[in-house]
């Protein structure tokens, strides 16, 4: 910590904890503590920490092959390519590396379509977002943010984007008003700004009114999709296929025109990221008008496969469902009537329990602090907000067990305020 503090960027303030080992759900400090991890690095570690085949894949192409650039074709690129867009139902994909390049890769395209196919007249195409995003933290991307330490002091800001509140129908349509308006970009739950769950029908109806305005409809599903919310994306209906395209009940599917995945597609061993989209979007892009060294390389490409692999094979998704409904309904039972609790929301294993206290206060930090030393992770988002995202491996009794810890913690932390 102190090395970090003396020779690293003071750009993160980490919870004083130094890990040193994970497997599974489990970490362990350097000094051999274990902890539960709620927070699987933001949401990359849906298939838990070492897990034998993602590691194994990445070795493996380590030792094999790692990077050719795109310069020229390698051995894993076409496999990962054709086992992604099958799975989510694309024509096709572009791979990245980070989540925020992805995002950019996603403005570009939708640019690109809005000039080449829509008709837009040259650099007049809008991008509308919505309050309180979190998208990454390129300086395009915090150009649209509305949360000043994401772009106070960062100017001057890329123009092209019209900030709408959230889960707001009715703004959404009047922003679409304007014919220039090329895509809507929007995290189906936003997990940054405290895991805000929209209304039932919000995604969907604002696919319709997208669809309605030839407008593309651009899902941000880095921290949402591969599992997470209980479903392959969050944006899929409830009909419980699990393959990713809601083969049973396409109607309550609201597919994206842009689909943007990171994080959790490579299980959290290494930078992948990917954009998908069909053939009249994605081929407005030409040879040399995007591209990225290591986006698409030989390992990122292996890691995928097994890191989508290991999804399908383990019904993870499934499992994120039922722990989701245990750790809700569990947490309710244990701490719901706390005066510290305002409430506990969530879907799948993305959720998060509001803290009775200002956005400015440090409980939500100070409590956060308290689990730790009960052997728990987790880290508030803005606030008052403690966000909890294990694993989706986690098991019925290792979610126990978290629980009866978390029950202790917040209990004493009441009697002690
Ligand atoms: C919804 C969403 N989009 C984009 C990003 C940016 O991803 P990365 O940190 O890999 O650039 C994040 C990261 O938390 C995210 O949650």
């Amino acid at each position: 910590m102190d090395l970090e503090a003396r020779f690293g960027a003071h750009n993160y303030h980490p919870l004083p904890v130094v890990l040193e080992r994970g497997e599974g759900v489990m970490v362990w400090d350097v000094e051999g503590k274990a902890y539960f991890d709620f927070l699987s690095a933001y949401s990359a570690v849906n298939q838990g920490h070492g897990h034998p085949r993602i590691v194994g894949a990445l070795v493996d192409q380590a030792q094999t092959l790692a990077l050719t650039s795109r310069a020229f074709y390698n051995a894993q690129l076409g496999p990962f390519e054709e086992a992604i867009t099958a799975r989510f139902g694309y024509d096709k994909v572009l791979a990245m590396n980070s989540g925020a390049e992805a995002v950019e890769t996603a403005i570009k395209l939708c640019r690109r379509w809005a000039y080449d196919v829509k008709g837009i007249p040259a650099n007049q195409a809008k991008i509308i977002v919505c309050g309180e995003n979190f998208h990454g933290r390129t300086s395009t991307i915090v150009s649209f943010s509305s949360d000043p330490d994401s772009y106070a002091g960062f100017g001057p800001y890329m123009p092209g984007f019209e900030r709408i509140p959230y889960n707001d129908i009715p703004a959404l349509e009047k922003a679409l008003q304007d014919p220039h308006v090329a895509g809507f970009l929007v995290e189906p739950i936003q997990g940054e700004a405290g895991v805000v769950v929209p209304d039932g029908t919000y995604i969907s109806e604002a696919a319709a009114l997208c669809r309605a305005h030839q407008v593309l409809w651009m899902a941000d599903e880095i921290q949402t999709g591969i599992g997470r919310t209980g479903s392959w994306l969050a944006t899929c209906g409830d009909c419980g296929c699990q393959t990713g395209r809601c083969e049973r009940n396409p109607e309550t599917y609201s597919r994206a025109d842009i689909l943007i995945l990171g994080k959790a597609l490579s299980g959290g061993v290494y930078p992948v990221s990917a954009v998908l989209a069909d053939d009249a979007i994605m081929l407005t892009i030409k040879p040399g008008q995007h591209g990225s060294t290591f986006g698409g390389n030989p390992i990122a490409a292996k890691v995928a496969q097994a890191a989508l692999a290991v999804m399908e094979d383990e019904e993870l998704m499934l499992n994120a469902r039922e722990r989701g409904v245990q750790f809700r309904e569990g947490l309710a039972q244990r701490i719901g009537t706390l005066k510290l609790v305002q409430g506990i929301r969530g879907k799948g294993l993305l959720n998060a329990v509001l803290i009775n206290d200002s956005p400015e206060s440090s409980t939500a930090w100070d409590l956060c602090i308290a689990l730790r030393d009960a052997g728990i992770l987790a880290k508030p988002t803005h606030g008052n907000i403690i966000r909890f995202a294990p694993p989706l491996v986690i098991t019925e009794a290792q979610m126990e067990e978290a629980l009866n810890r978390m029950e202790k913690v917040f209990t004493r932390f009441e009697q002690t305020r």
